[in-house]
């Protein structure tokens, strides 16, 4: 009986517990509701997003996009992270949410200040808030999250220093990022009682002072990461008792002293960077007795003593920066086994010897940098077993004997640079193998002989030879694709052919060119065996010569020489002639396709570019004419996103056009400038890109007959001293083609130039369509797309993001109207690239469509990819 009524006495007050946690979690959860709705009215955009956040279709939020409840039906988590919405969290009530465990809105474009009322979130054991412009300083409230295991605020604009307070009750925290923020003062000692920590990001802040010697009671500490500070006074041997560090980052600051010894004990060392500090003094004999290190940056010290002994014990290293330091030694000696290795970099150092053959048994290795120290000796055969190398650098050094031929062998060779050295004999012409080259130096050295014909082969390469003892033709192909300013070419004992500033190969046949470059060779060769000697003297007479008749006909009044139209002050052939010092080199300021480019300031103080034409010495009377008619239309074009031109000079040895002059050079140097790249922002971008539309949808459709440009490049885009960008060189195709009206030799830039081209030599409007997708997508990714086009059509463009080929040196538009400018204009260029002209659109859709800058794509920036972009209709 009294065991029955007890039974009953507890259902009845289970019934009793079970209703009254069910209505206090109905309230509960509709007081969630009403705070996550209060919210979510209160951000600027993104409202389509959290279309599922309305009361009309649940009162529960547990099914709300973004929110997991726990049985009881209350939040436990939010997760909004990379959702665009772009707010404040003042009006995120936290006291509604009691349960909450987990809050991540990462990358969402929160900004103001963390509300102190976020205290109140007891149970909270994971915030993150990284990415997003939150500023201030951290609220002394984020002390009472007392359950907090992982806290992540980097990448915002926080400022003020760390209260020591704060880590008095962050008891289980194992994880604490603040990196990419603006926290400054010192590193609180109090962090040493957060004893669980295994992660602790502080890098890319103004943190100052020294590290604090409580950073050794961190013992569970697996990557320590304090990079990019103001840093100073050494590091704490206390380190030496963080016995599990894994990654430790110290590069970038201004720490000093020597590396306490206890540091090299560290058995689960994989990471080390110490780099741009002022550390000194030597490194141990042996600095990996336990562990393995894999990467070691130790660069811009002010390291001593022989450093490759010690690093002889390492054999699981990849990658090794000892660059810009004191450290010495004989390089010939072995360092040891490192099968791993792919790149080192022991440049600027006092290093000497000689390279072993030794240095050929790295099969891993792609970058290896040696320039700047005191090596001697021939370069090794065995580098040329180097299969996977990238980049070598062997300049200013004293390394003698000849280029060996096996450095035509690494097939992936990018970048290689002997000059500066003491090397002698041919070029060999084994280096036109490594078709991946793009930067070539081996200025400085006494290379003889000829420039071989396959140094011709290749395009956009960036080439140095001057300061040798070559002779013989520069290489016809070299001048057609490569655009070499003469610089490339200067100061050796015998080059010609090639333009300006060298003699012609021919003197006989005046400025006539050849056009192959077999029987060119062929006959230079004989000429450089046989005469040597008589023909230079005859070139420099000849050069002489030519000067003399230039300097004459510049005294001759204007006259039919020089014909301006639509200049507003005076100008005559005489003011350009002194102005450029009869075009002396030191007024170019760039060569194209067409010809140079030369600065000219006028007794008048105005300044205008002069474009001496390649190529036009034709007396041709037709011809002339002709040229003087395209002229004409050209200078009467009118349109505030070309630039000017004024007018022209022809004659038989001088064929110049004076156009108006851009301060700021071309699209194509700005955006090779890190800090000029950085001053173009998205909005200047944004509009360099539209002007360039605008200015082709002119030419194209409201010039009669329709001008096509032929060779549109940021080379050819123009900037002024605000920014504001110019197309140039319209027409200048035509001109130097003019009675083959729409079919053509390829002219244009290689890079840029429409596929259909390559098959059909029919020129239409939509050859400039596709130039300009080009010239769009490199504003924006801030270097040429290379072989982004290729791959825009076959399946990897499904796992290319958007928000990964834009320009990194700019950080992701925040601006949620900015973003969608940059999102329309990557269709719209994708549309002009299309391998199909007849499917691209037409330049006067595209600066319809970048005017009207419709918001086309609801949908997070950071989530876009290529291929969806490319799938859109237009
Ligand atoms: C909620 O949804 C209904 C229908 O889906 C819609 O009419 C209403 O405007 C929405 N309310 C809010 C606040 O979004
Ligand atoms: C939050 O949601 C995103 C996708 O919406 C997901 O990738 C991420 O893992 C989630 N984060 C957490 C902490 O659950
Ligand atoms: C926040 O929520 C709590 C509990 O739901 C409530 O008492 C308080 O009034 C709310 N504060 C504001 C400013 O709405
Ligand atoms: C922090 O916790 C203490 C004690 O629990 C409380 O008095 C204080 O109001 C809390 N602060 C905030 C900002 O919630
Ligand atoms: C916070 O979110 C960012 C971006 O989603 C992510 O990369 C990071 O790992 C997260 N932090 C933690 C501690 O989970
Ligand atoms: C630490 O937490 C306790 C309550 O658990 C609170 O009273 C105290 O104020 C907190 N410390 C700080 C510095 O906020
Ligand atoms: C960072 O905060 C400062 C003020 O503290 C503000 O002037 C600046 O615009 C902010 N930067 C960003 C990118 O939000
Ligand atoms: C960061 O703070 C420093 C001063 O501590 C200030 O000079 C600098 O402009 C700030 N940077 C940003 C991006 O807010
Ligand atoms: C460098 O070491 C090699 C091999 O041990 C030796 O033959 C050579 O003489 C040394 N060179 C110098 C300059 O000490
Ligand atoms: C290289 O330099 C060392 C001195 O550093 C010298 O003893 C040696 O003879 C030089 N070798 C050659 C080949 O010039």
């Amino acid at each position: 009986m009294a065991s029955s009524s007890g039974l009953l006495l507890k259902v009845v007050m289970w019934i009793i517990f079970l209703s009254y946690t069910t209505t206090s979690s109905t309230s509960q959860s509709f007081s969630e509701a009403q705070a996550l709705l209060k919210w979510k009215v209160s951000f600027d955009y993104g409202h389509f997003k959290l279309s599922s956040w309305n009361t009309s279709t649940t009162s529960s939020p547990c099914k709300w996009f973004g929110i997991t409840c726990n049985q009881a039906g209350s939040v436990t988590e939010i997760n909004l992270s990379e959702s665009f919405l772009y707010g404040k969290l003042d009006n995120f009530n936290f006291s509604s949410f009691p349960n909450l465990v987990r809050l991540s809105l990462t990358k969402i474009t929160l900004y103001g200040a963390i509300p102190t009322h976020i205290g109140a979130l007891s149970k909270l054991t994971h915030l993150n808030l990284s990415w997003n412009g939150i500023s201030d300083k951290l609220p002394l409230a984020l002390a009472n999250l007392t359950q907090i295991v992982e806290l992540d605020i980097s990448h915002n604009n926080m400022t003020g220093e760390l209260d020591p307070l704060l880590f008095t009750n962050w008891t289980k925290l194992t994880s604490l990022q603040l990196q990419y923020n603006n926290f400054s003062g010192n590193i609180p000692s109090a962090l040493g009682s957060l004893n669980k920590l295994n992660l602790l990001c502080l890098d890319s802040n103004q943190f100052s002072g020294s590290i604090p010697l409580e950073i050794g009671n961190l013992r569970n500490l697996v990557q320590l990461d304090l990079r990019y500070n103001h840093l100073t006074g050494p590091i704490p041997p206390t380190i030496g008792n963080c016995i599990n560090l894994a990654t430790l980052s110290l590069s970038v600051n201004q720490l000093s002293g020597s590396i306490p010894p206890e540091m090299w004990s560290l058995p689960y060392l994989v990471q080390l960077y110490l780099g741009d500090n002022n550390f000194s003094g030597e490194l141990p004999q042996v600095i990996c007795k336990v562990g393995s290190l894999v990467q070691f940056t130790a660069a811009n010290n002010r390291f001593t003593g022989p450093i490759l002994k010690s690093l002889r014990a390492c054999t699981g290293l990849d990658t090794v920066q000892l660059q810009w330091n004191l450290f010495e030694g004989n390089i010939t000696e072995a360092f040891g086994v490192h099968p791993n290795l792919s790149y080192i970099d022991l440049s600027y150092n006092r290093l000497y010897g000689e390279l072993s053959p030794y240095w050929g048994k790295h099969p891993s290795l792609k970058s290896l940098q040696i320039q700047g120290n005191h090596i001697n000796g021939t370069i090794p055969h065995e580098l040329g077993q180097l299969i996977q190398l990238e980049l070598l650098d062997l300049s200013s050094n004293q390394l003698v004997g000849e280029i060996p031929t096996e450095l035509g062998n690494p097939s992936y060779l990018v970048h290689l640079d002997l000059s500066r050295n003491k090397l002698s004999g041919p070029i060999p012409k084994e280096l036109g193998n490594c078709s991946k080259l793009k930067y070539l130096n081996l200025s400085n050295n006494y290379l003889t002989r000829s420039i071989p014909s396959e140094l011709g082969m290749f395009n956009n390469l960036q080439l140095d030879l001057s300061y040798n003892e070559l002779e013989g033709p520069i290489p016809n192909r070299m001048m057609t694709y490569g655009y070499y300013p003469p610089e490339a070419f200067s100061n050796n004992k015998g080059l010609c052919g090639g333009g300006e500033g060298f003699p012609s190969c021919f003197p006989s046949l005046g400025t006539k060119k050849g056009h192959d470059g077999t029987i060119f060779v062929g006959v230079s060769i004989y000429i450089t065996m046989f005469l040597p000697s008589v023909i230079i003297g005859f070139l420099l007479l000849f050069r002489r010569k030519m000067t003399k008749i230039h300097i004459e006909e510049g005294t001759r009044k204007n006259g039919d020489i020089l014909s301006i139209w639509n200049y507003d002050g005076t100008i005559a052939y005489e003011d350009i002639i002194k102005a450029t010092e009869n075009f002396d080199i030191k007024y170019c300021i760039g060569t194209g396709g067409y010809g140079s480019v030369y600065r000219a300031e006028l007794p008048t103080g105005k300044i205008v570019a002069l474009k001496k034409l390649h190529g036009l010495e034709g007396e041709n009377p037709a011809y002339q004419k002709s040229f003087k008619n395209e002229i004409r239309v050209l200078s009467e074009i009118r349109h505030r996103n070309i630039v000017k031109l004024h007018g022209f000079c022809s004659h038989q040895r001088c064929m110049f056009l004076v156009y108006e002059y851009m301060e700021r050079g071309s699209l194509f140097c700005i955006l090779r400038n890190d800090i000029e790249a950085v001053e173009l922002d998205w909005i200047k971008r944004t509009d360099i890109i539209k002007a360039v539309a605008h200015a082709l949808s002119y030419m194209h459709h409201d010039c009669t007959p329709p001008i096509i440009h032929r060779d549109i490049s940021s080379n050819n885009v123009l900037l002024d001293s605000e920014l504001k960008s110019y197309v140039s060189d319209f027409g200048t195709a035509r001109l130097l083609d003019p009675d083959s009206s729409n079919r053509t030799i390829l002219v244009g830039t290689y890079g840029y130039i429409a596929p259909e081209l390559a098959y059909s030599m029919i020129v239409t409007e939509k050859n400039d369509v596709y130039s300009f997708g080009v010239v769009t997508l490199e504003t924006l990714m801030g270097r040429h797309p290379g072989e982004l086009l290729s791959s825009l059509s076959s399946s990897v463009a499904k796992t290319i993001m958007l928000k990964d080929v834009l320009d990194p040196r700019l950080s992701p538009p925040l601006d949620q109207l900015v973003a969608q400018e940059v999102i329309s204009i990557v269709m719209l260029a994708l549309a002009c690239l299309r391998s199909d002209p007849r499917s691209r659109p037409t330049m006067e859709y595209v600066s319809q469509e970048l005017v009207a800058s419709r918001q086309r794509f609801p949908q997070s920036f950071h989530a876009i990819s290529l291929c969806q972009l490319r799938e859109l209709e237009m």
